[in-house]
């Protein structure tokens, strides 16, 4: 009898002991300093720190312009709320990982990751990851494993009425909220979470959340939301060439200036700037967005000059009153930052391409894309719209 009570006796000790050391902070730290265990556990909150710190850089530079320094989203467009809890509770690493990587081509998000020709590696992407997810304060909702079945048909009306307004006729997005049936997002994102946000919203945001709805009628928004893939999946990226240095930077260098009226004293319309390619007028024309999306599709005759890299770019500039315009997808952000710091460094002629790049590209205005590793140099690829040769200037026949 004796030798088990003392067992036990020891067993309790160790017990409270451990519990001590681990629940009270004098303790938890001495613990730390003199065991093994404590001085792994010391070491793996400092790297942690670290790439959280790292990853807060990143997302300065890069991320901020749209979704706010604080997170809470919608300094430009549609850009949500990357810190908001109900949103953190169900995005995981993987699928915040392939949102950044992959973008979501034709919005103005970016494909940041070097396989698209973005700006970022697998390193950086991964610290920006875990400093995304380190702004949650709620636990993480298990929801990857939920599959759903449901009916869209029962739902089209409930649709119509219920979320149309900011999601579009087809889920495609709009000024005030996201796109849900970008092929990027329905191939990553997991039926419980598209469930999980119609049930909870995200509160703070212009997501209501829809409580009062059976749970069969979620499953056929889901369902709908499924069907609704508003064109098929991504074509596997080309693999282009990297993009190129400022060297050739004015278009028409022996032509005559532009003579553009300014909206506000800062907006040049689409129209007019195809009319001035058109005339053979000298100027500049820079793209304010990622790389990636340069290579992907251009006003013909533009360069990259994305935004979080101006501060080491502008030097390369004319500074000889060559009109210089800048546009992106935004339509106003990425390019406005960057007509407002030329305009800092007192550059006389810049203005904002008003309408931005989508409009550029579906009024047939001429574009161009990167060229392409071991493609003829004058090949054509299909993958973005109305695509015209790599350096190819002037308006479509
Ligand atoms: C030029 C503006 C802009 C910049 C810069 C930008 N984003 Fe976005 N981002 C958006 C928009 C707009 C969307 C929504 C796209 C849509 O409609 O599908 C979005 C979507 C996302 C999503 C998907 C969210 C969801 O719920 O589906 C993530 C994650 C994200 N951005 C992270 C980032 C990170 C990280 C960076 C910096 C590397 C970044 N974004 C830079 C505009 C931007
Ligand atoms: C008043 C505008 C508005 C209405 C109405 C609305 N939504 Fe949303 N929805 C948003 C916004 C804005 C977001 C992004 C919020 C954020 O910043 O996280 C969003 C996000 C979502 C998301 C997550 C998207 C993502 O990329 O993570 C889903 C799913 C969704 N809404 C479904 C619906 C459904 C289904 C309805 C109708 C029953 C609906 N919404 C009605 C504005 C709206």
């Amino acid at each position: 009898m004796v030798p088990l009570r003392a067992t036990f006796g020891r067993l309790a000790a160790l017990a409270l002991t451990s519990a001590l050391l681990t629940s009270c902070k004098p303790a938890h730290r001495f613990w730390q300093r003199h065991t093994r265990a404590g001085r792994a556990e010391v070491a793996a909150q400092r790297a942690h720190a670290a790439r959280v710190q790292r990853g807060r850089v990143t997302y300065v530079r890069y991320c901020a312009l749209c979704h706010r320094a604080d997170g809470l989203g919608y300094a430009a467009d549609h850009a949500n709320a990357l810190a908001n809890q109900q949103f953190l509770a169900v995005a995981s690493p993987a699928f915040l990982r392939s949102a950044i990587v992959d973008g979501r081509p034709g919005t103005p998000m970016s494909a940041w990751g070097r396989v698209h020709g973005g700006p970022l590696d697998d390193r950086t992407v991964d610290d920006l990851v875990v400093f995304l997810r380190s702004r949650a304060r709620v636990p993480r909702v298990d929801v990857e494993h939920v599959h759903v079945s449901g009916h869209p048909d029962d739902v089209r009306a409930l649709w119509i009425e219920r979320c149309k307004n900011c999601h579009g006729a087809t889920g495609e997005g709009s000024t005030t909220a996201t796109s849900l049936t970008h092929p990027n997002f329905l191939h990553t994102v997991s039926d419980g979470y598209l469930r999980y946000t119609i049930t909870h919203g995200r509160p703070g945001t212009p997501m209501q959340s829809f409580p009062a709805l059976p749970a069969q009628t979620v499953d056929d928004l889901v369902a709908l939301i499924r069907s609704m893939q508003h064109f098929p999946g991504p074509p596997p990226p080309p693999n282009y060439e990297p993009p190129p240095g400022l060297d050739h930077l004015v278009l028409n260098p022996t032509g005559g200036p532009p003579n553009f009226t300014l909206r506000e004293g800062r907006f040049v319309s689409s129209a007019d700037v195809a009319q001035a390619l058109h005339d053979g007028r000298r100027m500049v024309i820079l793209d304010a967005r990622a790389t990636s999306d340069w290579s992907r599709s251009h006003i013909a005759g533009a360069l990259p000059f994305p935004f979080y890299d101006i501060q080491d770019m502008t030097g390369r500039l004319p500074h000889d009153g060559t009109w210089i315009l800048a546009y992106c997808a935004c339509p106003h952000a990425a390019s406005g930052h960057v007509v407002d710091e030329l305009r800092t460094r007192h550059f006389a002629n810049t203005a904002v391409i008003d309408e931005g790049i989508g409009f550029w590209e579906s009024h047939g205005y001429p574009v161009a894309h990167a060229a392409i590793v071991g493609a003829p140099a004058d090949a054509v690829v299909g993958a973005p719209p109305a695509v015209v040769a790599p350096s190819a200037v002037g308006p479509k026949p």
